[in-house]
């Protein structure tokens, strides 16, 4: 390009790589334009004028103004490789950033002049209340980011009475933290190219108490996670000690797969799963079935169409294929599709009080949450989880009286458009 400034054309390039950048993902970013020239970037959440400082964490879990205050705390704490693998996305990571992106398509239509002095958040999921419709997203092996792990989690999930989803690879068995949260879990399930795995699994889950199991479906082949590679490079321990290659060590410290029969898999990733494991599943088990990962209208309607009884729109947070679309873009048309016939639940992006209500006001019955409790967990072991889900529900509350409405049933679709 002729005459153009150099020290604008190494100021065009240098924004160029701040936005490529993963690490620089923040809520509400703008994606390259179109002609792939950056525009300048947007502030950080919440504002220009005092951006939050990755360099200056939190010292304690009262600090925090928004969940977002805990991510700079978790990394402080957290060997780079750990920390990398809860940040990353996938390839150049379009859709852990279109995650959060896209609730700016969607604004609330706030109604006024109504008795909004008591909120009741409460909700009711196949025939159990919650106080919140926030629940716990299924996440492996939290003891990379805590000694206590998954029971830290449910520990922390208590106060609010939220609803955990419990991972297949967690460290804590689903018996311990069952106990640890005092009630029932879900249990969500890797099903493994040995279908016997993934039924055993199932059968454990159940004996524990589980009423629902989870399916996700979403994790079928390998997955370049570039920022986990990249900041594992800064990691000066010896990850060999935890992480021996062979499915054997990768078990050893998943609990929930103790005297299961292992031998027969060959790789970890479910790339034979088909609607035949889902029937096989229906007739082996009494708890009720919900399928994870659901991301097309289609797939919603085979879900409804081959007996399921509920489905997430889940994208795994932007970790399972760099699809370039957001679970709230695509939230509208499986709500539709679905027409009220099973429950819809949706995760992927949600940070705020806001973003939660605009998916209930699209359709969802309830928005399972991810990363946010995971750096709660790595900055402040159980206090960070219960203080980012406070945190959750008082913005949630506060949206919904803004909005006029007190319970879960008052929001509807006429409380948000399309932008
Ligand atoms: C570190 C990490 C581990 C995860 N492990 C699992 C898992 O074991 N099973 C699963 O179904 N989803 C897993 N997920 C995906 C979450 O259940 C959920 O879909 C996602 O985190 C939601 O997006 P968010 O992190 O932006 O809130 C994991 C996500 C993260 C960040």
């Amino acid at each position: 390009m002729a005459n153009r400034d150099p020290s604008e054309e190494s100021r065009r390039q240098f924004l160029k790589f701040l936005l490529a950048s993963p690490l620089f993902a923040c809520p509400g970013m703008a994606a390259l334009g179109a002609d792939g020239v950056a525009p300048r970037p947007r502030p950080t959440d919440p504002m220009i004028w005092a951006p939050l400082d990755p360099q200056a964490p939190i010292a304690s879990p009262k600090d925090a103004i928004n969940v977002f205050d805990f991510e700079p705390a978790c990394r402080k704490n957290t060997p780079p490789a750990h920390f990398g693998y809860v940040a990353t996305g996938i390839d150049d990571e379009v859709t852990l950033r279109a995650n959060r992106e896209d609730f700016l398509k969607f604004q609330l239509l706030p109604r006024r002049l109504r008795d909004v002095s008591t909120v009741d958040m409460g909700v009711e999921l196949f025939g159990t209340r919650f106080d919140t419709p926030i629940v716990i997203a299924p996440t492996g092996g939290n003891m990379i980011l805590h000694p206590d792990g998954e029971v830290a989690v449910a520990r922390g999930a208590r106060p609010g009475n939220h609803l955990f989803i419990l991972s297949a690879v967690s460290n804590y068995s689903v018996e311990d933290v069952t106990a640890a949260r005092g009630a029932p879990v879900w249990f969500q399930l890797y099903v493994s190219p040995d279908w016997s795995v993934g039924m055993a699994l199932a059968k454990r889950a159940e004996a524990a108490g589980c009423p629902v199991i989870v399916v996700a479906v979403d994790r079928v082949a390998g997955r370049n996670q570039e920022t986990m590679f990249r900041l594992r490079r800064e990691d000066d321990r010896d990850c060999g000690a935890c992480h021996s290659p062979g499915i054997p060590q990768r078990v050893l410290r998943r609990h929930n797969y103790d005297g299961i029969d292992m031998s027969r898999l060959k790789n970890w990733e479910s790339a034979n799963l088909t609607w035949d494991f889902l029937k096989q599943l229906r007739d082996a088990t009494r708890m009720k079935i919900v399928v994870k990962g659901i991301v097309t209208a289609e797939d919603a309607r085979l879900c409804v169409d081959n007996g399921m009884d509920g489905l997430i729109v889940s994208n795994h947070g932007g970790r399972s294929e760099d699809n370039g679309r957001s679970t709230i873009d695509a939230l509208p048309e499986i709500v539709a599709a679905v027409g009220g016939r099973i429950p819809v639940q949706v995760d992927s992006g949600f940070r705020r009080g806001t973003d939660i209500l605009k998916a209930l006001a699209i359709g969802a019955q309830a928005v399972c949450i991810g990363r946010p409790y995971l750096w709660g967990l790595g900055a402040f072991g159980q206090d960070g989880v219960e203080r980012v889900l406070e945190l959750l529900r008082t913005e949630l509350k506060t949206a919904m009286q803004q909005c006029g409405v007190r319970t879960l049933k008052d929001i509807t679709p006429e409380l948000v458009r399309r932008a």
